[in-house]
């Protein structure tokens, strides 16, 4: 891509969601500062006025060394030179500390309410971006923002007010002279048009980079047991990198679009003291005209002095850009709202230990693919239910609408008779002690995990609901050993007695358990089942197995086949009707045979 001064399609420098996100940056993260906001701008103010009053009395000075020659004056000039200059330094030490300090509590304010948006966001906003990315968003993108708030906007504001001082002090000195140096100023502005559109582009493109570089590595690091089994750490290796160097050359992009600027000024400046030396010069030897020597000279160090901030402030615009992108795609995750949040009038669960009852309920992953449609199922409070079915029938899905980590498209699913999207979140989730199929455990001891569930449970509490699942032994063999990330040193079953430990300390009203008991020994299985057993007496239990034994005993029964019930009834029932309840039956008992 090169730089086309003449392309049509250059965006405007600053779009409405541009503006809008600033806004909303400023009103809520700077405005509270405002105080400290006006500080800094009194501070830079004045740094700016030095340079002017710096002027000022260096004409005077020249004025004394050219016509009057008298030493005191010289003296008094000097010294009030030195004083401006020292007063500069106290200012330059205190206004970045404290733009730092305002800065940071802002980014800070901001990743502590991302944290907040990110922890309520929907399950499907985690199921479809990836964890780089999600990391990206918390970690380098604020802090990037960061300082470029505190660092780079406190300098620009300093830069642009010196700018426009001396300006302001010049055109009253010299006005025609500052017309002549006024003339390259549309050339500076055009090239920060043109360098800053092209800054945004690759700057959309670097973000998307780095968020794949960031997810790769999650990738590979989660998944190197397979990678390793697989001997495809070259291949790893070689997309790693692949997409390192994409970030690399993004970033040695934007450094060169950038890099435009400061030449860009530097050529208008050779323009302006030359016009400026030319017509000053001709002003001077001219008796006509009343500009002296030592205006000239001022005039020209103004210039010098003018001419450094507008190149800082110039680039300062450019690299605007690329924070503008960012700063966007933050504003962007303020801007979705969950769609799976606690409605106004929203209820505590009137009737714990109600029926279940799903009628006629609609529901899709992704548009194209429904996967229920009038699906309808009364489990029944206090008893158990049994959800058998092929792989990938909606088994488990069933059992996520239930604690609405999704919504049903249509019908509705009522708990004690209430809908659930009428019901408290926390009430609703409170209700349900689930051993789920995918087990999530963290990188802390067997008894942390345990009691993660339930904070307030005592340790006798851990202890019985730890010995009830039959990992009490291992508990005390590992004391306070972390099990490694997403509990890397455990076997699937120990894992999997995690997860029934925590069904068993939090004992709340409805047991949900998802092949609960599917990566234990068979020995093993049976005294956890018995254990299971008295844990869903008297409470509403669900369960979901592939292993028919397990499922005899229940109340009812339903048969899912690709979403749709197929059959319904108990054990006896279903065996009698001889159909494909009693064939899956068969078939697994012929196996085990
Ligand atoms: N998060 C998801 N996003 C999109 N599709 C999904 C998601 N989870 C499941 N599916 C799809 O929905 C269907 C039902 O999945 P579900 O997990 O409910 O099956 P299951 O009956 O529990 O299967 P299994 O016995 O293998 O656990 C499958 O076709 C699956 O591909
Ligand atoms: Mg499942």
């Amino acid at each position: 891509m090169k730089l086309n001064p003449f392309a049509s399609t250059r965006g405007p420098l600053f779009t409405d969601q541009d503006k809008e996100a600033v806004v909303w940056f400023f009103q809520s993260y700077l405005w509270p500062k405002a105080r400290w906001l006006g500080l800094i701008v009194v501070l830079v103010a004045l740094q700016g006025l030095v340079y002017r009053q710096f002027l000022h009395l260096t004409e005077n000075g020249l004025r004394v060394i050219f016509d009057k020659g008298a030493f005191r004056d010289l003296y008094v000039v000097c010294a009030a030179v030195f004083a401006l200059f020292l007063f500069r330094a106290a200012t330059s030490y205190v206004t970045p500390r404290l733009s730092a300090w305002v800065a940071g509590d802002a980014i800070f304010n901001l990743r502590a309410d991302l944290i907040k948006r990110l922890l309520n966001f929907d399950l499907s906003f985690y199921e479809k971006t990836p964890t780089g990315e999600v990391i990206l968003r918390l970690v380098q993108q604020p802090e990037g923002l960061g300082q470029f708030v505190g660092q780079g906007t406190v300098n620009a504001l300093r830069d642009v007010l010196t700018v426009l001082i001396i300006a302001a002090y010049l055109i009253t000195q010299q006005p025609w002279l500052f017309l002549f140096a006024l003339a390259t100023a549309p050339a500076i502005l055009w090239a920060i048009s043109a360098i800053s559109d092209r800054i945004k582009k690759i700057q959309r493109d670097a973000e998307q980079a780095l968020g794949a570089y960031m997810s790769g590595i999650e990738e590979v690091a989660n998944g190197m047991r397979t990678v390793k089994i697989a001997g495809q750490e070259s291949a790893e290796e070689n997309r790693l990198v692949e997409t390192s160097e994409n970030v690399k050359n993004l970033g040695i992009r934007i450094q060169a679009a950038q890099a435009l600027m400061m030449p860009t000024v530097d050529i208008a400046a050779a323009f302006a003291y030359m016009l400026v030396i030319g017509a000053g010069g001709y002003l001077v030897i001219n008796p006509e005209y009343d500009l002296d020597g030592a205006g000239l000279v001022a005039f020209l160090l103004g210039l010098v002095l003018l001419f450094d901030p507008a190149r800082r402030a110039a680039h300062f615009f450019v690299t605007l850009q690329a924070q503008l992108v960012i700063l966007r795609s933050i504003h962007r995750l303020f801007e979705m709202v969950p769609s799976i949040k606690d409605r106004p009038n929203a209820i505590d669960v009137p009737e714990p230990r109600g029926d279940i009852v799903f009628d006629k309920v609609d529901f899709a992953y992704d548009a194209e693919h429904a996967l229920f449609s009038d699906l309808s199922l009364r489990m029944k409070g206090g008893q158990t239910t049994a959800i058998v079915g092929s792989t990938g029938s909606g088994k488990t899905t069933i059992l996520s609408l239930l604690a609405r980590l999704y919504d049903v498209t249509d019908g509705q699913i009522t708990y004690g008779g209430t809908d659930i999207r009428d019901l408290k979140l926390e009430g609703l989730r409170g209700q349900f002690s689930v051993v789920a199929q995918d087990i999530v455990v963290f990188n802390k001891s067997i008894w942390e995990n345990i009691h993660y569930i339930r904070p307030e449970a005592s340790d006798e509490e851990v202890w019985a609901a730890a010995e009830a699942a039959e990992i009490g032994d291992l508990m005390r063999r590992r004391g306070a050993a972390p099990v490694g990330p997403k509990g890397q040193q455990l076997s699937g079953g120990q894992k999997q007695r995690i997860a029934i430990a925590r069904a068993f300390l939090r004992a709340a009203p409805v047991v949900i358990l998802d092949e609960a008991t599917s990566a234990l020994d068979q020995k093993t299985e049976e005294r956890v089942m018995l254990a299971l057993d008295r844990l869903a007496e008297g409470r509403t239990t669900i369960m979901v197995s592939h292993r028919m034994s397990s499922v005899m005993g229940a109340d009812q029964i339903y048969v899912l086949e690709s979403g749709q019930l197929v059959e319904q009834g108990t054990h006896e029932e279903l065996m009698a009707r001889g159909q494909l309840y009693a064939t899956m039956f068969d078939a697994q008992r012929a196996g085990y045979d």
